[in-house]
């Protein structure tokens, strides 16, 4: 779609939610239906025409992601490059990691167990539109408290807040994140939550303050597969949608 717009996916992390499915592979290995987890975000990045694409990996088993995804052409990106993320400093730690990758472009950002059916297309031209800022995807959830929560009003999103235990609303801050570069700089600003990690929803607060954060309606089904419920969700809505096989 745009020379100017580059891919992140990120795949680090040791998933010990899922052990012991993650005692011997990467979570992001696992599969949901007929695939491997990190196909699915990676299918949709080559589908909205981002075809250079950074992969963030982590944990001993790093090296098996280039055995499966190679150069990535197979999926249809131009050239997927792959950077190692040591511990489990936070998603944003992980994005931190992009800078030199993303030089001076914009980005659209896919965490690695979020398995979803809408088309990212007509949010990113709608981001692309904008001057400068960030773009987040809301959707609707049953069980918001373990999500990043978005506190809204009207066309504006106030707040948001890391898995609240009183959420202010049903609006679940999806794993796809469209920013500008100047993320990095806001990155390097948080310190590290509760529980020990540079969090994403902290960078994105500051895009809220500086008045640049737009969000969208996720359309179709949207899931993470981080845990046993949900990985089973995500297989079984994958199952029922056959233009994701
Ligand atoms: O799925 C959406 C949610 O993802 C958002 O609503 C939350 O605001 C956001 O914090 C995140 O929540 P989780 O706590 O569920 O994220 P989790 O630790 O499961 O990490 C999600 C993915 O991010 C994981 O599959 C790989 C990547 N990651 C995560 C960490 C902690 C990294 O690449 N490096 C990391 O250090």
């Amino acid at each position: 779609m745009s020379a100017s717009i580059k891919g992140v996916v990120l795949a680090g992390g040791l998933g010990t939610r899922l052990s012991p499915l993650t005692k011997v592979t990467n979570k992001h290995l696992l599969p949901v239906y007929k695939k491997p987890m990190i196909y699915y975000p990676l299918e949709k990045l080559a589908a909205a025409g981002i075809r250079e694409v950074m992969l963030v990996t982590g944990g001993p088993f790093a090296g098996d992601f280039l055995k499966l995804l190679g150069n990535g052409r197979q999926l249809g990106l131009r050239d997927l490059h792959y950077t190692y993320q040591e511990g489990e400093g936070g998603i944003a730690e992980a994005l931190g990691l992009c800078e030199h990758f993303v030089e001076g472009d914009r980005m659209c950002v896919i965490l690695g167990d979020n398995i979803f059916s809408g088309d990212i297309r007509p949010g990113l031209s709608r981001f692309l539109e904008q001057k400068s800022g960030a773009k987040l995807f809301l959707r609707e959830v049953p069980d918001p408290q373990r999500f990043g929560v978005a506190e809204l009003k009207g066309d504006r999103i106030l707040r948001i807040e890391e898995k609240p235990k009183k959420p202010k609303s049903k609006y679940a801050v999806t794993g796809i994140y469209m920013y500008d570069r100047e993320v990095f700089a806001a990155i390097r600003t948080v310190k590290p939550s509760g529980r020990g990690e540079l969090e994403i929803t902290d960078v994105n607060n500051i895009y809220i303050r500086k008045g640049t954060l737009t969000y969208d309606i996720l359309n179709g089904f949207w899931t993470d597969a981080g845990t046993f419920d949900s990985l089973l969700r995500a297989t079984n809505l994958v199952h029922e949608t056959p233009e994701m096989h």
